[in-house]
C-alpha cells in the first residue's frame, strides 16, 4: 500500500484547480442507468471511486467510456442486480438502486454494510422505495426491491441525523419514472442533490424544489440522454483552503463555488483566515495568529461532516480550546489518535473532541483510516516540523484527485512512496 512522505513547515503558495465533485458525480453516473440513450458527464475527477462506479455500471451491462475528464455512459440493456463484491467495496454504490428500480421496476443490491465512520444504515432509502409501491425484502445479505408499478406519493426522509443525501438521490431517481407525483419531505439540501436534479431534468425529468427540504418529482414515461458538467468539489476546496491556513500560506482556489461553502468560509474567517473572492476563484491566506473556534457538523447548509477532520487538524494549531462536535456520524473521530501522535492534544468527550491547540506539531508515521481523516493527517503533516509518513494512501485516492501532485505544485515537500 502506498504512503505519502511529507516534510512539513513549508507555506503553500500558488493556485490549485478544484476538480469535479466526487459526491455529485457518483449519483449522476448512476442516473445514466435511467435511459437507454448516451449520457456525457464532464468535469469528472480521476478518482478510484469514480472508476469503481464505472466498473459497477459496466457489470450491470452499461457501456462506459472515459474520455479525458469526461465519461460517456450508455445503458442500452441492463441487469437489475449489483454484485456483492463490487457494491461492498464502495458504500456510495447504493445509489444504483433507485435508477434500477425506476428503469426495471426491480433492483437487488448487496447490503452496503458499515464503514469506519458509522453503521451507515439504508432504512430511509428503503422507506422511500416502499412509499413508491415497491416490495422490499432482505435475503442472504442482498436487499431486493420490486414493484409491478411505481406510483408517486409523499414520503418523509428525515432520520436521526437530519436527512439522507444518497437516500434523497435514490428516491428522486426512482420517482422520475413513477406514475404521478412524489413529494419528498425533509429532503437533503446538499448542492450535490441539486446537481443531480439538474442532470435528471436535462434528461427530461420534472423535478422542482431540489436544494430545499421539499422536493417534488412528477413522473414521466421515459428519460433521454443528456450532457452535464459536474459542480466543483466543495470538500476538496475546503481541504485546500484549510491546508493554506495551516501552513501560513496563500493559495488561490480556481473554479471553487463559494456559494456552496458558506459554513466553512464563515468558520475559517472566525479563526482568523482571510478569504477574498474574485469571480469563481477564492484567495485564502492566514491573517495573523489562528484563533480557536467551536464547530458542530450539521446537514447542509450547516458545517459539513466531510470537513470536520480537516478543521480539527487546523484547530490543533490555534492556541486555546476548540470544541468540535460531530452530529452526523457516530464514530468519525478515527483521526484523533493519529493527530495526537503528531503532538496534538485532543480528548474525546462523547460526540465532541476537545482540542487544546497551540503546541507545535512534530512529524511521525501515522495511519489513514478513512478518506477525510487521511486529508486531516496530510494537513497536519504539512504544518508539522519534521517528516510525516501517512500510510494507506488508497483512502485518499478514493476522493482526492492527484492530491500529492497538486500540493507539490503549491510548494509542498511531499512524495508518494509506492509500496514494494
Ligand atoms: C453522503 O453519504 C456522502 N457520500 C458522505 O461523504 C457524506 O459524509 C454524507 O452524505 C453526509 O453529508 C456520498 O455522497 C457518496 P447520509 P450518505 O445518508 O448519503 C443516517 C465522503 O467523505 N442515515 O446523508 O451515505 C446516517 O447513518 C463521504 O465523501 C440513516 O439513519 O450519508 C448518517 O448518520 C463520507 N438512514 C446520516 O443519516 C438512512 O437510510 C447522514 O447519512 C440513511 C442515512
Amino acid at each position: 500500500m502506498d504512503s505519502l512522505l511529507i516534510k512539513g513547515g513549508v507555506p503553500l503558495r500558488g493556485e490549485v484547480m478544484i476538480s469535479g465533485s466526487k459526491n455529485s458525480v457518483l449519483p449522476i453516473m448512476a442516473a445514466s442507468l435511467l435511459t437507454s440513450e448516451p449520457c456525457i458527464i464532464r468535469r469528472v475527477p480521476n478518482l478510484s471511486d469514480v472508476r469503481f462506479m464505472g466498473q459497477i455500471l459496466s457489470w450491470l451491462g452499461a457501456e462506459v467510456r472515459h474520455e479525458k475528464d469526461a465519461v460517456r455512459i450508455q445503458a442500452r440493456r441492463i441487469k437489475g442486480c449489483g454484485d456483492y463484491d463490487l457494491v461492498r467495496k464502495m458504500r456510495g454504490s447504493i445509489c444504483i438502486m433507485g435508477p434500477l428500480l425506476g428503469r426495471l421496476r426491480k433492483a437487488a443490491v448487496s447490503l452496503p454494510g458499515g464503514c469506519v465512520i458509522g453503521a451507515r444504515p439504508i432504512n430511509l432509502h428503503l422507506k422511500g422505495f416502499e412509499a413508491l409501491g415497491a416490495r422490499v425484502t432482505i435475503e442472504a445479505g442482498y436487499v431486493h426491491a420490486a414493484a409491478r408499478r411505481l406510483v408517486g406519493s409523499a414520503v418523509f426522509l428525515g432520520g436521526r441525523a437530519g436527512s439522507t443525501v444518497l437516500g434523497t438521490a435514490n428516491v428522486m431517481m426512482a420517482a422520475t419514472l413513477a406514475e404521478g407525483v412524489t413529494v419528498i419531505e425533509s429532503a437533503a439540501c446538499e448542492p450535490e442533490v441539486v446537481d443531480l436534479a439538474n442532470f435528471l431534468n436535462a434528461m427530461g425529468a420534472r423535478i422542482t424544489g431540489a436544494g430545499s427540504p421539499t422536493v417534488t418529482i412528477t413522473g414521466v414515461k421515459e428519460l433521454h440522454g443528456a450532457e452535464h458538467e459536474v459542480i466543483p468539489d466543495r470538500i476538496e476546496a475546503a481541504t485546500y483552503a484549510i491546508a493554506a491556513a495551516a501552513t501560513n500560506g496563500e493559495v488561490t482556489l480556481r473554479g471553487a463555488r463559494a456559494d456552496h461553502m458558506h459554513a466553512v468560509l464563515d468558520k475559517l474567517q472566525d479563526c482568523g483566515v482571510r478569504i477574498e473572492r474574485s469571480g469563481p476563484d477564492l484567495r485564502v491566506r492566514r491573517g495573523g495568529r489562528l484563533k480557536p473556534v467551536d464547530v458542530t457538523t450539521l446537514p447542509y447548509a450547516g458545517f459539513p461532516t466531510d470537513v470536520q477532520a480537516q478543521m480539527m487538524a487546523l484547530m490543533c494549531l490555534a492556541p486555546g480550546i476548540s470544541i468540535i462536535t460531530e452530529r452526523i456520524f457516530e464514530s468519525r473521530f478515527m483521526h484523533v489518535s493519529e493527530l495526537n501522535r503528531l503532538g496534538a492534544d485532543i480528548e474525546i468527550e462523547g460526540p465532541s473532541a476537545i482540542v487544546k491547540g497551540g503546541r507545535p506539531l512534530s512529524g511521525a508515521p501515522v495511519m489513514a483510516s478513512d478518506l477525510r481523516a487521511s486529508a486531516a493527517l496530510v494537513i497536519a503533516g504539512l504544518a508539522a516540523r519534521g517528516t510525516t509518513q501517512v500510510n494507506r494512501v488508497y483512502h485518499i485516492d478514493r476522493g482526492y484527485e492527484n492530491l500529492d501532485g497538486k500540493l507539490r505544485q503549491l510548494g509542498a515537500r511531499i512524495e508518494r512512496i509506492e509500496d514494494a
